[in-house]
C-alpha cells in the first residue's frame, strides 16, 4: 500500500520545502492543501481517516506546516480533536521548521555536554524557534534566561514554557541592543541565538568577553549573522575557547531530523510529533543515548 502524506498548510501556498523533504523521506504520494484553517480542516481529516481500514491507516499521515507556528498549533489541536477510536493517523507539526530547528540545536548542545543545572541564555527567545529551544533546554534541566527586546514578551514566553514544562527554571530578560544582550549572557555556559533573520544579537569579540561560555549556537543564516563571532558554516569549531555552531552547521542535523520524523509517521497510526517528540528523534539522530 502506498504511503500518503497529507500536507495541511496554513499559508495561501503550500510549502515547496516541506514537499521536497517529504519526497526525500520516502513518501510515495503527497496531497497538498493550502490556506487550511481550524474551521475547514475537519472534512480534510475525515477524508484521511475514512478511506483506509484501521490496520492500514498507518500508511496515511498528516504534516502541518506554514509560516505561523501559532496557526500550526491551532490546526494541530483541531486535527487531533477530529480523530476517534482507531480512526486516526499520525501527525507532525513543524510550521516554518520551528520544531525540527529547535530540536536540532538543543540536541547539538546536548551531544557536547549534559545540560542539567547549566546556565543557558536564549536570545530572540520569543520567536517560534527560540521559544522551543528554550523549552527544550528547560526540559533538559538547564537554568534558562530567555531574552526579548521587551520585558512583556519575555515574561509571556517564560510563562508559556512553565506551562509546558512544569519543572522549568526560566527567567525573563529584556535587552534593547547587542550590549544588553551580552550582559544577559554573562555567566551562561550555553548561548543560543534564535533572533530574526539578519538581526545581529552579539557583536564581534563577545565570545572572548563572556567568561565561562562553553558553547554558542547561532540559527540565523542571513547576514548580518546573529552572533558576529560565529560563521554560518561553523560546525563544532572553537573560537576563543568556545565551541561554535552556525545556522548551516546545525542545518544538516535539522534536515536529517525532519526526514526521520516524516519517515517515522508511517510506523504507526497514532504518532503525534510535537516539540518534545521531535526532540526525541533529534537526540536519537544525534547519537545521544543518555
Ligand atoms: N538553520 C535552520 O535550519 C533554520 C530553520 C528555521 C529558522 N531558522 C532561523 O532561526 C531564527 C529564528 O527563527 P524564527 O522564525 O523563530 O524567527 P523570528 O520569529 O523571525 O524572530 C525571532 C525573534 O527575534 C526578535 N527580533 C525580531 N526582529 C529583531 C531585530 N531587528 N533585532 C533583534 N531582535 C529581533 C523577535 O523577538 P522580540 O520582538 O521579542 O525581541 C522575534 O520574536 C531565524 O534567524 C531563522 O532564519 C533557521
Amino acid at each position: 500500500m502506498q504511503t500518503i502524506l497529507i500536507q495541511l498548510d496554513t499559508d495561501n501556498q503550500a510549502s515547496i520545502f516541506d514537499r521536497v523533504v517529504a519526497i526525500d523521506s520516502g513518501v510515495a504520494q503527497i496531497f497538498s492543501c493550502a490556506a487550511v484553517t481550524p474551521e475547514t480542516v475537519t472534512s480534510l481529516v475525515h477524508g484521511a481517516i475514512f478511506t483506509r481500514g484501521p490496520a492500514d491507516l498507518k500508511h496515511t499521515a498528516i504534516f502541518i506546516g506554514g509560516s505561523s507556528a501559532a496557526a500550526g498549533e491551532a490546526l494541530q489541536k483541531k486535527v487531533l480533536k477530529a480523530f476517534f477510536g482507531p480512526l486516526r493517523v499520525s501527525v507532525m507539526m513543524d510550521s516554518n521548521g520551528c520544531n525540527t530547528t529547535a530540536a536540532a540545536a538543543i540536541a547539538t548542545a546536548r551531544k557536547h555536554m549534559p545540560l542539567t543545572s547549566v546556565p543557558a541564555t536564549v536570545l530572540g527567545a520569543t520567536g517560534p524557534v527560540g521559544l522551543r529551544a528554550a523549552e527544550l533546554l528547560a526540559a533538559e534541566g538547564a537554568h534558562v534566561t530567555l531574552v526579548s527586546r521587551t520585558q512583556e514578551r519575555a515574561k509571556a514566553a517564560a510563562e508559556t514554557i512553565r506551562e509546558r514544562v512544569p519543572q522549568a527554571i526560566v527567567v525573563a530578560g529584556a535587552a534593547a541592543d547587542a550590549q544588553e544582550n551580552e550582559a544577559l549572557c554573562q555567566g551562561a555556559e550555553v548561548v543560543v541565538a534564535a533572533g530574526a533573520a539578519g538581526a545581529c544579537l552579539l557583536s564581534q569579540g563577545a565570545l572572548q568577553r563572556l567568561s565561562g561560555l562553553k558553547l554558542a549556537i547561532d540559527l540565523n543564516a542571513v547576514p548580518p549573522l546573529g552572533l558576529a563571532d560565529v560563521s554560518a558554516n561553523d560546525k563544532g569549531v572553537t573560537h576563543h575557547g568556545v565551541l561554535c555552531y552556525g545556522a548551516l552547521g546545525v542545518g544538516g542535523l535539522k534536515m536529517k531530523v525532519h526526514r526521520q520524523c516524516v519517515a517515522s509517521l508511517f510506523e504507526a497510526s497514532d504518532r503525534v510529533l510535537d516539540t518534545q517528540a521531535i526532540y526525541e528523534v533529534a537526540r536519537r539522530t544525534a547519537g545521544i543515548t543518555t
